[in-house]
């Protein structure tokens, strides 16, 4: 960083303080978004800019709305930003996750585009703009990671205040070709400001080449294919590939491996109150880019061909609920409680059933300790910019056992060629694929578990956060040159 302070922006916070009767519980929320960023501002120190969303965490900042975290370890300073219940509906209820989460992931949801909630969208944008300037205050170089597609219009407001800042912005989801893009009827204005940024990252070379294409199209701007960047109006905006990862640094001895995968799954097995011998895992905010429904019905039909595995194959969804103010969140929801009771109901037997669901929060040791015990694990998106369960479930097996099923529409299908690679629309295939896991022979797992390793090693989350922020001096280093 040369000395330059971090800031990073982001609409979901890595620490939420609740309320229940007397007691204030810290929570870290599901996101791959924290759990990629949080080791790189621990490291880094700086200041974590986000939506303060939890009931009690007005209670727990200062007069300028800031507090230290980690709680029990402060190494970085986060800085919350309150949103009224409107705001909270138009920018991120309604035009973040209603507009723009269905437009750019294709998941055949309606993408729904209101004029209110665009400019409540504005409104918290300039909000964030605000209380970055504040922040920032007199610091001469400062660097300003912007996270995610609640936050298109920060780079140009930012950079139109902040001339001297370096300006990030990634984009976590994946970006759909120009002519999906093009239903939004707010395409100029979000891909104005984005291009306010140095640097624009995706995880994928495919979306960056979706975004120049739509870039293309739609503004008055050279697009150069060689270098992948954007001129215009004088300021240059590079497009690059970044694929985010999870903290697997080395292989070094973990205490808690002691206990091997067969004593975490009876212990696992017991607490849950049933009988298996096998077991899958799947680990998902229960969203329905997800493929959980297409993964439920691809167990279905492992125990339709296989019937040996009736009585025998558990598969364990941990299943966060998520944005329980939309409308298709709460469908959801109901769509797959219905599917694990009709499931279960055609199958179960005794103290064994097919699916267990649990639908809550789970804290990152709870999920360890399920990737610990599993067989395999399933990630099914039916479209994802990167998915980082893959990667944690790859991380979390240092006995270099366990099978990886994933889907090909994942950003990670690009790195974790040793993963049994699916379409989750094909259902049989994906049963198959379950199969194939389950009769693997122990020395084809490991050595695929151990390349699949190597690969999260070689390009952690220490690389990612690395790469992004060298390429940032880089980018403004060049401009320096050229004015
Ligand atoms: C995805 C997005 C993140 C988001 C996370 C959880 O990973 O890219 O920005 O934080 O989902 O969603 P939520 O709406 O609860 O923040």
């Amino acid at each position: 960083l040369n000395g330059s302070s971090l800031f990073v922006v982001s609409n979901r916070e890595p620490y939420t303080h609740t309320r229940q009767d007397k007691r204030v519980n810290v929570t870290v929320p599901a996101s791959g978004l924290v759990t990629a960023l949080e080791p790189i501002l621990r490291a880094c120190h700086g200041t974590w800019v986000a939506h303060g969303s939890g009931n009690a965490d007005a209670e727990t900042v200062d007069i300028h709305d800031r507090l230290k975290v980690p709680p029990d370890d402060p190494r970085y300073t986060l800085r919350r930003i309150w949103l009224g219940r409107e705001e909270e509906d138009g920018y991120y209820n309604g035009f973040a996750n209603e507009g723009l989460w269905p437009l750019c992931h294709i998941a055949h949801t309606r993408p729904i585009f209101r004029t209110s909630d665009w400019e409540y969208y504005n409104k918290v944008n300039k909000k964030f703009a605000d209380a970055l300037v504040e922040e920032i205050g007199s610091e001469e170089h400062p660097t300003v990671l912007i996270q995610d597609y609640h936050f298109a219009l920060l780079p140009r407001m930012l950079k139109e205040r902040l001339p001297h800042a370096r300006v990030a912005i990634f984009w976590h989801i994946p970006w759909p070709n120009a002519e999906s893009f093009s239903i939004c009827p707010w395409q100029r204005e979000l891909l104005d400001g984005l291009l306010g940024a140095d640097l624009i990252g995706f995880h994928t070379q495919a979306h960056c080449n979706n975004f120049l294409h739509t870039v293309d199209h739609v503004l008055e701007a050279k697009v150069d294919w060689e270098h992948f960047f954007i001129e215009r109006n004088q300021h240059r905006s590079s497009v690059l590939p970044f694929p985010i990862s999870v903290e697997l640094v080395e292989d070094r001895f973990d205490a808690r491996n002691e206990i091997s995968a067969e004593e975490e799954r009876s212990t696992l097995l017991l607490e849950l109150g049933i009988e298996a011998t096998f077991l899958g895992v799947g680990v998902d905010r229960v969203d329905y880019t997800k493929g959980i429904l297409e993964r439920f019905r691809a167990v279905e039909s492992l125990l339709e061909r296989y019937p040996k595995y009736q009585g025998k194959f558990t598969f364990i969804q941990i299943g966060a609920p998520t944005r329980s103010r939309i409308k298709r969140y709460v469908d959801f929801q109901v769509e797959v409680k219905n599917e694990v009771e009709r499931i279960n109901a055609r199958f179960k037997r005794g103290k064994w059933k097919p699916i267990v669901f649990q639908n809550r929060e789970h804290t990152h040791q709870e999920v360890q300790r399920y990737y610990r015990a599993a067989h395999l694990c399933m990630v099914t998106s039916l479209h994802d910019g990167m998915n980082l369960v893959a990667k944690e479930y790859v991380a979390a097996r240092q006995d270099e056992r366990g099978v990886l099923i994933l889907s090909r529409f994942t950003g990670a299908a690009r790195e974790l060629h040793d993963a049994i690679i699916v379409n989750p629309y094909d259902v049989e295939s994906t049963a198959e694929a379950i199969a194939q896991a389950l009769e693997m022979n122990v020395s084809e797992m490991a050595d695929r578990m151990r390349r699949m390793r190597r690969s999260v090693m070689e390009h952690n989350i220490y690389w990612w956060a690395g790469s992004l922020i060298g390429q940032l001096c880089s980018v403004r280093l060049r401009q320096n040159r050229t004015n």
